[in-house]
């Protein structure tokens, strides 16, 4: 049987715009998986560099500021670009791919699935949500799971469980909308928490915000790792939430204390509000444990979860106390593709590799080895203020800006981002890279930073 792309007889082809895309015929008749994936390899036209970035700032919203660079496949922790240039990608897709690029058994969960099911919506039951929550809720301090589609997607779940407990904890009817209750959400300097308008109003960059105002009211803010700030904005009859990362990424790779976590734990309990970790960024084997905050042996009533979980795919996750799921009924939240089949088995894959101990060992071992490998090709550069960050989330603070590093360490084969305020070169490479992939990105990164070093002097 031949899928053929059909056209409705009003839509004229006088209607249609010159499209570059040709109408390619898919046999579904095809058994074979393999054969079927070459058979869409083989068709895959010759890619110019040129022209897809051009085509991109012709036909895509210019939100973002790329990289010239178009990428076309990878492999572990290596990357290629069009022209057939090989890199080290210590981004990672910015924390997401935790195995790396075109995980053998990632790829074959993924075959499999969509070959079974890959989309239901929430109308029906799935085995692969149900056994992904399993493996999330008997590996956490949570009881139980609420599954969405991106890390901003997650704390909006949270701002929502959050207001809703504190509402019936207050003894109202929280149908009632004549009637109040605790709202408040504290966040911290240099957060991140994304950009939807809830989670951007607890992030701190006033840039990423100010051009959309009004943005949820009633956040306050207090100083990272500052207890005494927090007490001041905690307050019992105002406060329903307070969010923090347990170890800071985008912010400029800054762990929390342990006073600090547990302090915030205390006095949420004073207060009567929720401790919600953000780990989207630093969940789930980044920093060398499970979850972040077994660094620091404090609990949240919600966890939220997203970039790794599914190994590129989109997914969120909001991990909760029983007593914040108590607060929740059917059709006070939900998403149309959320928790989808097709995710949540690529997510168990996922998440039964990095739930190993010799696995999170590994992360534990490559960061000492990139850590110490950065320390020793840094030392002396007085641009160099400081190499730090828990497993492979880390930080190179320099007291320049960053992305001139990140330009030249590109051109000689390394993909690094920035962090902070520009001035920290964030690494955050797939969990998997190899000890030859570490050395590569050391000696880049040891020259590029010299480099941009002298041109900063000039
Ligand atoms: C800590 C943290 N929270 C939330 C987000 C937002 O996630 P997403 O981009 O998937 O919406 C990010 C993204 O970088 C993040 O680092």
């Amino acid at each position: 049987m031949l899928l053929k792309h059909h056209q409705p007889s009003s839509f004229t082809q006088s209607d249609r715009k010159p499209r570059a895309v040709r109408d390619v015929k898919r046999s579904v008749a095809v058994t074979d998986v393999g054969s079927l994936l070459r058979s869409f390899f083989k068709s895959e036209p010759a890619v110019s560099s040129k022209q897809v970035i051009a085509d991109e700032s012709k036909y895509i919203l210019q939100t973002y500021a790329r990289a010239p660079l178009v990428l076309t496949h990878g492999m572990g922790a290596r990357v290629w670009d069009a022209d057939g240039k090989e890199y080290v990608d210590m981004t990672a897709g910015i924390a997401v791919n935790a195995l790396g690029h075109s995980d053998k058994r990632w790829l074959a969960t993924l075959v499999e699935q969509a070959g079974k099911l890959s989309h239901t919506s929430n109308l029906y039951h799935t085995t692969a949500q149900v056994d992904l929550a399993k493996r999330l809720v008997d590996n956490s301090f949570a009881d139980k799971a609420f599954f969405c589609n991106s890390g901003t997607e997650a704390n909006e779940a949270a701002i929502k469980f959050a207001r809703k407990y504190a509402r019936v904890k207050s003894g109202i009817d929280p149908y009632d909308g004549t009637q109040s209750a605790p709202h408040e959400f504290v966040s911290f300097t240099s957060s991140f928490h994304g950009r939807t308008m809830g989670a951007l109003a607890l992030t701190y960059k006033e840039q990423y915000k100010t051009p959309f105002l009004p943005v949820m009211p009633g956040i306050q803010l207090a100083k990272y790792n500052d207890l005494e700030s927090a007490k001041k904005v905690i307050v019992k009859g105002k406060t329903c939430g307070v969010f923090v990362e347990p170890v800071q990424g985008e912010g400029g790779i800054f762990p929390a204390s342990k006073e600090f976590l547990q302090g915030l734990r205390d006095l949420c309990d004073e207060a009567g509000a929720l401790l919600i970790f953000d780990e989207v960024q630093c969940g789930l084997g980044r920093t060398g444990r499970l979850w972040a905050h077994e660094l620091y042996g404090v609990t949240p009533d919600i966890m939220t979860l997203a970039k790794p979980l599914a190994g590129g795919l989109p997914i969120g996750a909001a991990l909760m106390k029983q007593h914040v799921a108590d607060v929740m009924k059917p059709g006070d939240h939900g998403s149309t593709f959320a928790g989808n089949p097709l995710v949540c088995q690529a997510a168990c894959t996922v998440f039964d590799i990095i739930n190993d101990p010799s696995f999170l060992a590994s992360v534990n071992a490559k960061s000492e080895r990139l850590k110490a490998g950065l320390r020793q090709v840094t030392a002396g550069n007085p641009h160099v203020k400081d190499v730090r960050g828990s497993g492979l989330l880390v930080g190179i603070e320099l007291d320049m800006m960053a992305s001139p590093v990140c330009d030249i360490a590109r051109d000689m084969g390394v993909l690094a981002i920035t962090a902070g305020k520009g001035d920290i070169v964030r690494l955050v490479p797939p969990l998997v890279l190899s000890d030859a992939d570490i050395n590569k990105a050391v000696d880049v990164l040891g020259v590029a930073i010299k480099k941009a070093g002298d041109a900063a002097e000039k």
